[in-house]
């Protein structure tokens, strides 16, 4: 990874998949310059879902948050991108979205809102952790954003 870099994790929700929105989410990644080093599609188990979102464990909308992330199959990827935040995924909120953003162009229910995004370089850390082993991560250059005119 370059200087300024870091790597994050995106998920496709089970609504985003359900939707066919997949190409869409991770073609707007990849043309911002984001750099796929790991991705897969799965029905995740309950164990997992909970150890991705413990830090919600004791809210009053968990158990379906659970039902939700458990409906159907995920899209995971690992990203390495040029820190930029959450702009381009938009609020929790997809009505506080602004439009342009994911969030803001695809949904409207805080309950479904077709895609996750790290929130920190440390839950980034800890969630490419849980969602992938090492030898699902790939090695690979890809720097030609650096070296456009
Ligand atoms: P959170 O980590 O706060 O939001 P974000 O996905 O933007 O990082 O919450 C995780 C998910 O939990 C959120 O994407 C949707 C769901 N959620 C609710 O269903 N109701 C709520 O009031 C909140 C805050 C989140
Ligand atoms: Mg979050």
């Amino acid at each position: 990874m370059a200087a300024r870099e870091e790597r994050t994790f995106i998920m496709v929700k089970p609504d985003g998949v359900q939707r066919s929105l997949v190409g869409e989410i991770m073609e707007r990644f990849e043309q911002r310059g984001y750099k796929l080093v790991g991705m897969k599609m799965m029905t995740a188990p309950k164990e997992l879902l909970e150890m991705h979102y413990h830090e919600l464990r004791e809210r009053p909308f968990f158990t379906k948050l659970m039902e939700y992330m458990g409906s159907g199959p995920v899209v995971a990827m690992g990203m390495d991108v040029v820190s930029q935040g959450r702009a381009m995924l938009g609020a929790t909120d997809p009505l506080k979205s602004a439009p342009g953003t994911i969030r803001g162009d695809y949904c409207q229910a805080t309950g479904r809102n077709v895609c996750h995004g790290s929130d920190s370089k440390d839950s980034a850390a800890r969630e490419i952790g849980l969602w992938f082993r090492d030898n699902e991560l790939s090695h690979y250059t890809n720097d030609h954003h650096t070296k456009w005119v």
